[in-house]
């Protein structure tokens, strides 16, 4: 335990001025619960604990592997005031570092993804490292008394990939990066996501909370208003709820337009490609959409992922990437085109943060308390739990409420 962190595990830097008998409303059964307090989306403090103790400790999702598939293959991500790189060795592993220069601290990496040869190098006054971390090259300290290149390498952040996804812990003390994501990998690999290769991606700057975007996302109550375009594909009353081991929410939704084969532009049948080798018939008639906690919204269709990663710049403000994956044999295919799944998705995305910017605008205003749940938001309330239970662990040390899994064992 670092002298950091209190008996708990949470870290002691950011106060988070929440009442516990509000955050305890949030994790009553859901006719009864209320959902997080307002402070929780709009308050800075609980912002800068969040960081602290949710994305700078802990496990959260940095992309997908195939990513930095190839040796010099690189992404880098600011969480907080971190720069962390991950960039994939001569050995194909990826290994993650924090992103600065050894020498006078210069940020090393500027683009959020790309790929070197042999060496990632310094802006600055070009100190290089090797794709393992080691510095490799240090201009002009020949004379330098004591200087032990083997001591200045960049400096390492644990990681993890599992069922394809990329993880990082910045704290470097959570649990195993398996145990975080339970049983969600057995769905990951079963749609064969760390195969999968990259065909799209687009970033988004969205004015809302992290959680507003992942609450959004958890639910389809919204759909008939919001997405006509997707509710005609799938009717937002489809499909049901999952529930496993680790940290994740999620649940099914259905084709239910009879002649979509995919979520996609042009009525969802605007692609030639195949699904994903191995599903069902009921598979290929579904789409599945987890949240990894805190930070992944991983949604597998029939034909392709889709990968939404949420990286927190305010209280108010949420950068997105949004990316999508395919089967190998789909993206070598002569008429390839991930354009329909794009589209698509880029239209709902900027539908839903509409109306994410709006909710965020709404939950500043003072006269507000915490909503309700209707019985089409189990899974918002899922994730919300999982957010309560890290406030309560906070609040009140040494408690551990146990997740709410109603109607698990039916
Ligand atoms: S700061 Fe990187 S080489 Fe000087
Ligand atoms: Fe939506």
């Amino acid at each position: 335990m670092s002298g950091m962190e209190t008996m708990n595990g949470s870290s002691t830097g950011a106060v988070l001025p929440l009442d516990p008998a509000e955050v305890r409303r949030n994790l009553e059964p859901l006719a009864r619960a209320s959902m997080l307090p307002p402070a929780a989306f709009a308050g800075q403090e609980v912002f800068d604990w969040e960081l602290e103790n949710l994305f700078s400790s802990g496990w959260i999702c940095f992309g997908h592997v195939s990513r930095v598939g190839r040796p010099g293959m690189y992404l880098k991500r600011e969480i907080g005031d971190d720069s962390v790189v991950v960039v994939c060795g001569e050995d194909g592993v990826p290994r993650a570092f924090l992103n600065v220069c050894r020498h006078r601290g210069s940020t090393i990496v500027q683009d959020s993804e790309g790929s070197v040869k042999k060496r990632l190098q310094c802006p600055y006054h070009a100190w290089s490292y090797g794709l393992d971390g080691s510095l490799v090259a240090t201009p002009h300290m020949d004379q330098v008394d004591d200087f032990d290149r083997s001591c200045f390498g960049l400096i390492p952040v644990r990681s993890a990939v599992v069922g394809g996804l990329l993880l990082v812990d910045l704290g470097g003390q959570a649990p195993d990066a398996r145990e975080h994501v339970g049983e969600l990998v057995d769905h990951l690999d079963h749609y064969r996501n760390s195969e999968l290769v990259g065909g799209g991606r687009v970033e988004y700057s969205v004015e809302a909370n992290w959680k507003g975007i992942a609450e959004n996302y958890n639910e389809c109550l919204h759909c008939p208003g919001i997405h006509p375009e997707l509710n005609r594909l799938s009717n937002y009353m489809s499909g049901e709820e999952f529930y496993g081991a680790g940290e994740w929410c999620g649940g099914s939704m259905t084709l239910t337009a009879g002649d979509a084969a995919t979520m996609g532009s042009g009525g969802g049948h605007a692609s030639s490609r195949p699904p994903i080798t191995g599903l069902t018939e009921a598979e290929e008639r579904s789409v599945l959409y987890f949240a990894l906690f805190p930070n992944a919204l991983v949604s597998l269709h029939p034909d392709y992922v889709m990968l939404h990663t949420l990286y927190p710049r305010g209280p108010g403000e949420t950068e997105v990437i949004c990316e999508w994956f395919f089967e190998q044999r789909s993206v070598e295919a002569e008429d390839f085109d991930p354009t329909d799944a794009i589209e698509f998705w880029d239209m709902t995305n900027r539908q839903d943060w509409h109306v994410c910017e709006l909710a965020q605008q709404g939950v500043r205003i003072k006269g507000y308390t915490a909503g309700r749940y209707s019985g089409e938001e189990s899974t918002v309330h899922a994730f919300d739990n999982m957010i309560a239970r890290r406030y309560l662990e906070a609040l009140e040390p040494g408690s551990r409420p146990e997740p709410i899994r109603e109607g698990a064992a039916a």
